[in-house]
This record gives structure tokens, C-alpha cells and sequence, in this order.
């Protein structure tokens, strides 16, 4: 089943509770929540006190990317904040730290996810996959939304889906970046069962008429 995750770091922050209405009415099955540290990405976004706020409002499931350094230091705060998902970097840190934090999401009782910047190998996941509830690919350089969907990234979504039904694993693969209903369509195709899109949702005036658009593409 194709999920859609609308990006909140392209909605309009100051009418947020709007937005979620808008994506939820319009059949979005995820908020994807995009947190920066400056450090990890060049930018800074938005972090646990608009999660928590933002948990208040909406029983919808929250997919948190974290793109931050050390994600170990934030992850139970990130669960407590509200997240379903907690997914982060494993470029973010050492192999001992990447696995001690999948334990404590693990351990508070969330799904939890590892995501691949686009030089990363798809290898570099295959020692924590058994542990996963979700791999995302990034298909641009983490930091910005709106930036070109990079399709040098596909095969690495197939040869994820293919290690995923090889192992008989029951874990998502997300893409993130650039995807609207031309890419959609790509990514599907190479294996992707979890879509994020930012501006091609928040862009447009009819979200639904767009996560339609990029869940049947
Ligand atoms: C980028 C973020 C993405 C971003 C996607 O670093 O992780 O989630 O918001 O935005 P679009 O869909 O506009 O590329
Ligand atoms: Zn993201």
C-alpha cells in the first residue's frame, strides 16, 4: 500500500493547525515532521515544542526525521514529544551510538526508521535492517525543501526493496526529496512504498488533489 507523508517544513508555520486539517482531509497517511540542527544539514528548522504542539491537535501518525548529529542525545525526548516514528541519520553517528538510539526508540515503544543520505550505500543499513520499521532514502542533500529530485538514486531504492523481500523483512521504504506525481511515479516503480513530498503538496492550493496525483502517478 503507497502511504503519503506531506512535509510540514513546507507548510505555512504561522496557520499550521490548518495545514494538518487540509492534509489530513485530503488523505495524507503521515505527517512527515523535518527537524535541523545546523549542524548535520545547513539549516535549522523546527523541533520538540512544535511536535508537541502539534501532537495536541491531531491523532494522525507523525514521522520525525531527524537530521541532526548524535541523534542519541534527542531520541527518547523526540518520543516523548509525540512522535510514532523516529527516524535519523547513520551517517549521524558511530555504529555503538546509531544502535544504542534505535534501542531507546524501540524501548519507549515507537516504530523507528534509519535514513541514507544520496552518496551513502544501501549497505551501510544491511547491520541495523532487521531492527527497522522504516529505511528512507533521501533522493536530494537533506536541508532544503523544493530542491530537483535526484534519479542517480533509484537503484538504490530497488536494491533496498529487493534486500527488504530477500529477508522477508516488514519495514517501510520512504523517499524524500523531490518527489511530486512526474518522480512518484519512478519511485514507485523502483519500490518506494512511502512517499514524501513537501512543495508539491504545501505548493499547490488543492492538497488533495495532489496527494491523489502522487499516490496514483
Ligand atoms: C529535506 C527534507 C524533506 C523536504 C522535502 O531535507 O528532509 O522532507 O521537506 O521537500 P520537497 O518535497 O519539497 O523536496
Ligand atoms: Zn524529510
Amino acid at each position: 500500500m503507497i502511504k503519503i507523508a506531506p512535509s510540514i517544513l513546507s507548510a505555512d508555520f504561522s496557520r499550521l493547525g490548518n495545514e494538518i486539517t487540509d492534509i489530513r482531509s485530503g488523505g495524507a497517511d503521515y505527517i512527515h515532521f523535518d527537524v535541523m540542527d545546523g549542524e548535520f544539514v545547513p539549516n535549522i528548522s523546527i523541533g520538540i515544542p512544535v511536535l508537541k504542539s502539534l501532537r495536541k491537535i491531531t491523532d494522525m501518525f507523525i514521522d520525525v526525521h531527524l537530521m541532526i548529529t548524535t541523534p542519541l542525545r534527542f531520541a527518547k525526548a523526540f518520543c516523548d514529544a509525540g512522535a510514532d516514528l523516529v527516524v535519523f541519520h547513520v551517517e549521524a553517528d558511530s555504529y555503538q551510538n546509531i544502535s544504542d538510539a534505535i534501542d531507546v526508540v524501540k524501548a519507549q515503544g515507537k516504530k523507528v526508521g534509519l535514513a541514507v543520505k544520496p552518496r551513502t550505500p544501501a549497505a551501510v543499513l544491511y547491520p541495523f535492517i532487521e531492527r527497522l520499521d522504516l529505511v528512507l532514502v533521501m533522493t536530494v542533500e537533506p536541508g532544503f525543501g523544493g530542491q530537483s529530485f535526484m534519479p542517480d538514486q533509484l537503484p538504490k531504492i530497488k536494491e533496498l526493496r529487493h534486500e527488504i523481500e530477500r529477508r522477508g523483512l516488514d519495514c517501510e521504504l520512504e523517499v524524500d526529496g523531490g518527489v511530486d506525481p512526474v518522480t512518484a511515479k519512478l519511485c514507485k516503480a523502483a519500490g518506494a512504498n512511502v512517499l514524501v513530498a513537501g512543495s508539491a503538496v504545501f505548493g499547490k492550493a488543492d492538497r488533495a488533489a495532489q496527494i491523489a496525483a502522487i499516490r496514483n502517478a
